[in-house]
């Protein structure tokens, strides 16, 4: 752990032009810097350098961040790396923090198992390399498939010798304690005795995204179908298989280079397309995609091609990973191989340009591969016809981002002949079904939680409605938390209420908190907040390690905020000055949609308390909506005095 301090020194010492200018061309317009965006392909400049608030945004692509952000984005790297590269950027001594005790022995454990998991890669591959048995079953096994030595080495590949305990020995003789032999799953107790987990098998290391190895995959040279064809490690303290994707750390590079990542079913899939030069590739092998991994990806690109073989039998349900990386936010493209082929035996047989060539030509958008995957059987009944149709409806409506939608709504009206309007209003259909359903509206597009309050029927998704209220609420406290808003005498003294306190107090006293999880979390970190300046905070909301706040805090800034206020949006006086005005005309709004939605909810719930005839819910309910019909017209009459 970097202390708090080094980490402010590093965070005050990296200049953004300068940490940008080592990757990029800035040019100066105006107060800010410009270039064309690393992380999207583009010819005009879209990609601004705010040298005052020290952040970049890019308009084409959304993406924005500080400069340890850039670092991370930029060079693949984890926020501790990108940390350790500014300071030495910038010559900062980095401290580590001192650790509780338990703290230390979990880090310790972790190390540990690292250490043993490289030991053991270390040994695995000198059996394949120098033993007999190692180099006559294993190496020649590698070799036959079409492996180089250099890719051998590359994914540090081993063997495991066909013994009882040679691995399990050879550790401890080394000095490694069992507890971890057990803990890593590379061997296995029973009455008392070690034995090796992998026995006969080529080895292939799983690796951590900063290239440590965490886990292995184990494939039998054995033909018998009675054996599982690949072991795995167990998970562990070290290895959570839905985190991390087989080959990450060789594609990672390659990935950000080409913004696209290709993502394959097993391991050998991986090694022979990174031969053939396709480096950019990931495998979610043994498990089906997960949303970790997505977000992995996309910590690198947001454009994905998943390649299936042309024989697996199980390609319907791998659909539903189409619907997840779409939910992500992330292009999907697909691309079919011809039967009986899968990426590794594709890329034996042909030369690397033939392999791109392929892949250009067959990879399609999710709508027309869905269309032409289950179109065959469709043509002429119309049943089959609306399922599909359906199933595309529900594809698109995953997506988070509209304009995305629109054009994938046009695609499909166009390959399946049927009106934009109709589908326009199906995906509508769709995506309010799911709002109601569970999840609830993030900026990010990233669900968190599900709030308390069900939504009441109405056209508008009423979460939305209060977002705007809640987006501006907080647009102040980021943005004038510590400015002074009143003076207020009390008990014959003169206190001054800063926007925080305001802002703080008012939802205190109505008993509201923010229902968005983002704005509420950040709200509830404002409070604990100790720097002094609204400057300081601001930087710590730009700087936050939570990806989601950072962003948040940035687009709360830097976008116009969305003004609920109306009346003041086109107002030539400065912003500072109109703050005894809006400051409580916003939080008014607020509190009065909030109660509007609730009187609206318990009007629903009343009715049906009415149809069933229970007539002690209902007389508990018409004594809650009153009072909040008497809040609501509260509300409204201190409205209308602001306004006039
Ligand atoms: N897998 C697994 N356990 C199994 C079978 C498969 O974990 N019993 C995982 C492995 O990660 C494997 C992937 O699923 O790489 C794909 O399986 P498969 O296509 O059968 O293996 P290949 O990688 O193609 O291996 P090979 O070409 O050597 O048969
Ligand atoms: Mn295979």
């Amino acid at each position: 752990m970097i202390d708090h301090e080094t980490r402010n020194r590093i965070l005050n010492a990296a200049d953004i032009t300068e940490v940008i200018g080592d990757f990029l061309t800035l040019k100066k317009r105006g107060t800010n810097y410009w270039t064309c965006c690393p992380f999207h392909g583009e010819k005009t400049p879209s990609f601004s350098v705010s040298p005052s608030r020290g952040i970049y945004k890019c308009f084409g692509c959304g993406k924005a961040g500080d400069a340890v952000r850039f670092v991370m984005d930029h060079e693949s790297m984890s926020y501790v790396e990108a940390l350790k590269y500014l300071a030495r950027k910038y010559n900062i001594e980095i401290r580590e923090q001192a650790l509780t005790p338990e703290e230390q022995t979990a880090n310790n454990n972790r190390e540990s198992m690292m250490v043993l998991s490289s030991f053991a890669q270390d040994w695995f591959s000198e059996q394949l390399w120098v033993h007999p048995d190692g180099q006559a079953i294993g190496l020649s096994y590698f070799h036959e498939r079409g492996f180089t030595d250099k890719t051998i080495r590359k994914y540090q590949l081993g063997y495991s010798p066909d013994k009882w305990s040679a691995f399990s020995d050879a550790a401890l003789k080394a000095g490694y304690r069992k507890e971890f032999l057990l803990s890593t799953g590379l061997s296995i107790e029973k009455d008392n005795t070690l034995f090796d987990r992998f026995r006969g098998r080529v080895m292939f290391p799983i690796h951590s995204l900063s290239g440590r190895v965490i886990a292995f995959g184990a494939r039998t040279l054995r033909q018998d179908k009675s054996v599982a064809k690949y072991l795995n490690s167990p998970e562990s303290e070290t290895y959570n298989k839905s985190a991390i994707l087989y080959g990450i750390f060789q594609a990672k590079t390659a990935i950000v280079r080409s913004q696209k990542c290709y993502l394959v079913e097993g391991y050998t899939d991986v090694i022979s397309m990174h031969q053939a030069g396709i480096e950019n590739v990931v495998a979610s092998s043994g498990t089906s995609l997960t949303t970790e991994q997505i977000r992995l990806i996309k910590r690198f690109t947001p454009n994905v091609t998943v390649l299936y073989d042309g024989d697996a039998a199980g390609i319907k349900a791998s659909l539903r990973g189409i619907d997840m990386l779409l939910e992500e936010g992330m292009n999907v493209k697909v691309a079919l191989f011809p039967d009986g082929e899968d990426p590794d035996s594709f890329a034996r047989k042909h030369s690397s340009t033939e392999f791109e060539a392929f892949l250009k030509e067959n990879e399609k958008d999710f709508i027309s591969f869905k269309t032409t995957l289950l179109n065959g059987d469709v043509k002429n009944d119309p049943l089959r016809r609306a399922e599909l149709i359906k199933d595309i409806v529900g594809s698109i409506g995953a997506i988070p981002d509209a304009i995305t939608r629109t054009v994938y709504v046009k695609e499909c009206s166009r390959l399946m002949d049927i009106g934009e309007e109709v589908l326009l209003s199906e995906v509508a259909k769709h995506r309010r079904a799911k709002l109601y359903d569970s999840k609830p509206y993030t900026p990010a597009g990233k669900p968190e939680e599900t709030p308390k309050a069900a939504a009441p029927p109405e056209p508008a998704d009423p979460r939305l409605y209060f977002e705007k209220a809640e987006e501006e609420i907080i647009y102040y406290l980021l943005k004038y938390g510590v400015r002074h808003l009143f003076t207020v005498t009390h008990d014959g003294q003169e206190r001054i209420i800063t926007v925080a306190e305001y802002i703080t107090s008012e939802l205190h006293n109505d008993e509201m908190e923010l229902k968005n999880p983002q704005y509420r979390k950040m709200f509830e970190e404002y409070r604990r907040l100790s720097e002094e300046t609204d400057e300081e905070r601001i930087k710590y909301f730009i700087n936050h390690p939570d990806r989601a706040l950072s962003e948040l805090a940035i687009h709360i800034l830097e976008d116009l905020p969305p003004l609920t206020v109306q009346h003041y949006a086109h107002s030539q006086e400065p912003e500072t000055l109109r703050l005894p005005r809006m400051i409580p005309k916003a939080i008014l709004v607020y509190k009065a949609r909030s109660v509007k939605a609730a009187a609206d909810d318990l009007s629903h719930r009343l009715q049906e308390a009415q149809a069933a005839n229970n007539p002690e819910t209902v007389n508990a309910l018409v004594e809650r909506f009153l009072l909040l019909q008497k809040t609501s017209t509260r509300l409204a009459a201190e409205l209308n005095r602001l306004i006039f």
